[in-house]
């Protein structure tokens, strides 16, 4: 099937997170589309992974091992990334750690948010140029549901609220809008859909299923995509449904 989101030829996406679940498929999914790709990971294997799941389908791969709540690192990832890509059209804010990571509360916080903030302020610097766009992947958690993780929910609605804020006073710059996955096939939920929690929960989304890591993908592309030049400061659930049952 051939899909065309009018990304204008030559133009590239900053994805974190990218060697594993979602920041991976919107990688591979941003390749079909012509992008070229800076992949930042701070798991060397897992990056290599989707570098090499995405070989030759995008013209241009960067990739950058980091921790995105390292100032320095992301600093120098950035400048390695344009001299690599040249000026980057978009941002994919998708790197955050796994709700069930026993992390005390404000440091978690401080890495949610506190990175996507610096990695936005990196890549606004950086002059993405006109037609810039960011999406970060928050979360139905924290937005529309509390969680008993209560770092999670907190972050998670402190990214809205930090998008909301660029959406509001950087629009001259880049549009910024936000992704929430509901239930996501990944890594850090495999075993959750055959647990009795689990079963409950899909019981509850009207779609009956996980989102696949695509379904996430496909909603982050177009919201960065010209096709969407014209929403900014948006919250788009992409959870089968879930959370209009509650
Ligand atoms: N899976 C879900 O059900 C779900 C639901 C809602 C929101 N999310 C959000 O989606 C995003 C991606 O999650 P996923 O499910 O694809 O997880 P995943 O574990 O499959 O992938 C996350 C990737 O991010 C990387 N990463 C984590 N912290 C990092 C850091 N500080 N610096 C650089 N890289 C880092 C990891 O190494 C990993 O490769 C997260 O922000 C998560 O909170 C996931």
């Amino acid at each position: 099937m051939s899909r065309d989101f009018g990304f204008p030829a030559g133009e590239a996406v900053l994805i974190t997170g990218a060697g594993s679940g979602i920041g991976r498929a919107t990688a591979l999914r941003a390749a079909e589309l012509g992008l070229s790709l800076s992949l930042w990971d701070l798991d060397p294997t897992g990056l290599e992974t989707t570098a090499e799941l995405v070989g030759s389908h995008a013209p241009r791969v960067h990739t950058w091992v980091a921790d995105v709540s390292d100032d320095d690192a992301v600093q120098t990832g950035m400048a390695d990334a344009v001299a690599a890509l040249g000026s980057i059209r978009y941002l994919h804010n998708n790197a955050g750690p796994a709700s069930a990571s026993a992390i005390p509360f404000d440091r978690a916080v401080e890495i949610s948010v506190g990175s996507v903030r610096r990695v936005t302020d990196a890549w606004a610097a950086a002059g993405p140029g006109e037609g810039a766009a960011m999406v970060a992947t928050t979360s139905i958690a924290g937005n529309l549901l509390g969680t008993d993780n209560a770092w999670y929910s907190a972050s998670k609605a402190a990214v809205m609220g930090y998008v909301r804020h660029l959406a509001s006073y950087r629009a001259g710059e880049f549009r910024s809008n936000g992704v929430a996955p509901g239930m996501t096939d990944t890594p850090r939920l495999a075993g959750f859909a055959a647990s009795e929690t689990g079963q409950r929960v899909l019981q509850r989304i009207p779609l009956k299923r996980m989102a696949t890591p695509d379904d996430i993908a496909w909603a982050t592309l177009f919201l960065l995509s010209p096709l969407a030049c014209y929403i900014n400061g948006v919250y788009l659930p992409v959870d089968g449904g879930w959370t209009v049952t509650q």
